[in-house]
């Protein structure tokens, strides 16, 4: 989905805007009369026509994403077995090209492809790599939409990154849990898996009973909207009805307790608790709706249909993740760690970095949305935790000055301490700059410009001079453009 900013109020493209440039590449043929690649040739093909790029081009992860489209919805069917760890799932992925496509690649790693159709179609698939090249029997024009239908199966993999840390369909002690940054998404479904590319979903996962002869719960973003009982299955229906990307999408299968509740009082909140952790997380289902409250009034409005938490048993996985609407701990989270992960569902999840050396404005904001929780319960304040980070007395302060935040050195660097900890600091001295009624004014024009899109660094930056009307050129190349440690001031 194309993020729609404060200046795109663009209408979404229609079938009737597809059709008129349908009618008139007929009427140019009937024109010209002599070999016309038009579509109404009827073979099919188009003289201008191209594969999409097989990556949008991000500097960190260049194969990510793919070209020549844009997906609005994802309608994954999934049929999930956890004693065996086998999944079967078709992904159907509404989607407007953005060119004449010949063909066009899906992010895929693993898993069997059965078959693919486009427009009802039977199409060609190859792999390559992580591409799911799809070739439909007729070319789609330029501004169609289109709907591409994959069928799949198998045991999905499990990423292990460079850094030891583990993404993609992973096994729990009790299921399974699907965790997709920053490439994990593309092990259980075929996609545009680029942050830029946003779109709605519907996840639809069926499971089986467990030995005891108890339905698995599924958990997933956005609100549970159907729940069917076939017997031996269960089919649980989750709908996400705010843009999200990729690497957001989240499916956990196992046992919860769940807690219903409310957040300012028509929020709905949905807390799943995984009964290993339930004596450690007793404070997660009242601290989720406070902490959202308190966001809330700093921030600007809260930008999705619901929020919660999942709190799994997966001790080998040592990080949380900001998954939409409902965060994802691998263990009982502590009170930081909670703000930290739904601060990310403004910073991140609703404006969302264009590209991957944007994620600073979205760890940095989530860690200093931490320093800001500190300071209000009565702990330092948000000048001493910046001092601490300052001089190395804080222990997340290791390793903040290895690279400018803006500017990982690679793929595998995008979640090192400088994008959290130097990039909360970069917001400090933004606030120091501009004082605090322009700060806070910057987040909410910010999360409200940006609402459900994507953002970039260029355009935080000329934000934070436009309104506070100073000019911060010295204090971004300093705290965040310098590849150096700045020197005391
Ligand atoms: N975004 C997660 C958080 O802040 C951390 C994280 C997990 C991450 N995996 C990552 C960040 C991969 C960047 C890349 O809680
Ligand atoms: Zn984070």
């Amino acid at each position: 989905m194309k993020p729609r900013t404060a200046t795109d109020h663009r209408p979404r493209s229609t079938a009737s805007g597809t059709r008129s440039g349908w009618a008139s590449a007929a009427a140019l043929c009937l024109v010209m009369s002599t070999a016309c690649a038009g579509p109404a040739t009827g073979d099919g093909t188009a003289a201008d026509a191209r594969p999409g790029a097989a990556g949008v081009g991000d500097r960190l992860f260049p194969a990510l994403g793919n070209g020549g489209y844009d997906v609005t919805h994802y309608g994954l069917t999934l049929d999930y077995v956890p004693e065996t760890n086998h999944l079967k799932g078709t992904a159907v992925i509404t989607a407007r090209a953005t060119q004449d496509l010949s063909r066009f690649d899906l992010d895929l790693s693993g898993l069997r492809v059965r078959a693919a159709t486009v427009h009802g179609a039977k199409a060609h698939v190859a792999r390559s790599g992580d591409e799911l090249v799809v070739t439909p029997a007729r070319t789609v024009r330029n501004d169609e939409v289109f709907t591409t239908i994959v069928t799949y199966d198998g045991t999905p993999r499990t990423i292990e990154g460079d850094d030891g840390g583990l993404e993609g369909w992973i096994e729990t002690d009790d299921g399974s849990t699907a965790l997709g940054e920053p490439t994990g998404s593309m092990t259980w479904f075929p996609g545009n898996h680029h942050p830029s590319d946003k779109a709605t979903y519907d996840i639809r996962v069926t499971v089986p009973k467990d030995e005891e002869g108890d339905f698995y719960d599924v958990v997933s973003n956005g609100e549970l909207i159907a729940e069917e009982d076939k017997g031996g299955t269960v089919t649980r229906h989750w709908r996400t009805e705010e843009p999200m990307a990729g690497y957001l999408a989240h499916v956990s299968v196992g046992h919860f307790e769940i807690h219903k509740g409310w957040a300012h009082g028509h929020l709905p909140v949905y807390v799943a608790v995984d009964p290993d952790e339930s004596e450690d997380a007793g404070a997660v289902a009242r601290l989720v709706p406070e902490i959202i409250d308190w966001a809330d009034e700093r921030f600007g409005p809260y930008p999705f249909s619901s929020t919660g938490a999942v709190v799994d048993h997966l001790p080998g996985l040592d990080y949380a993740l900001e998954t939409q609407t409902k965060p994802y701990f691998a263990e009982a989270p502590d009170e930081a760690l909670l703000v930290h992960e739904l601060a990310h569902q403004w910073f991140g999840n609703s404006v969302t970095p264009r590209g991957w050396k944007d994620m600073w404005l979205s760890e940095g904001m989530a860690t200093y949305a931490e320093w800001l929780w500190e300071e209000d319960q009565g702990g330092r304040s948000t000048d001493e935790i910046f001092e601490d980070f300052y001089d190395g007395t804080d222990a997340e302060a290791e390793g903040i000055w290895a690279f400018p935040p803006a500017d990982p050195p690679g793929g595998g660097r995008v979640s090192d301490p400088p994008v959290y900890g130097r990039g909360a600091m970069v917001m400090h001295k933004v606030r120091e700059a501009v004082g605090d009624e322009a700060f806070f004014g910057i987040l909410r024009t910010w999360t409200r410009q940006h609402r459900h899109g994507n953002a970039d660094t260029r355009q935080f930056v000329s934000l934070c001079e436009s309104r506070s009307g100073k000019d911060l050129t010295e204090l971004f190349g300093t705290w965040l453009f310098n590849k150096k440690k700045p020197a005391r001031m």
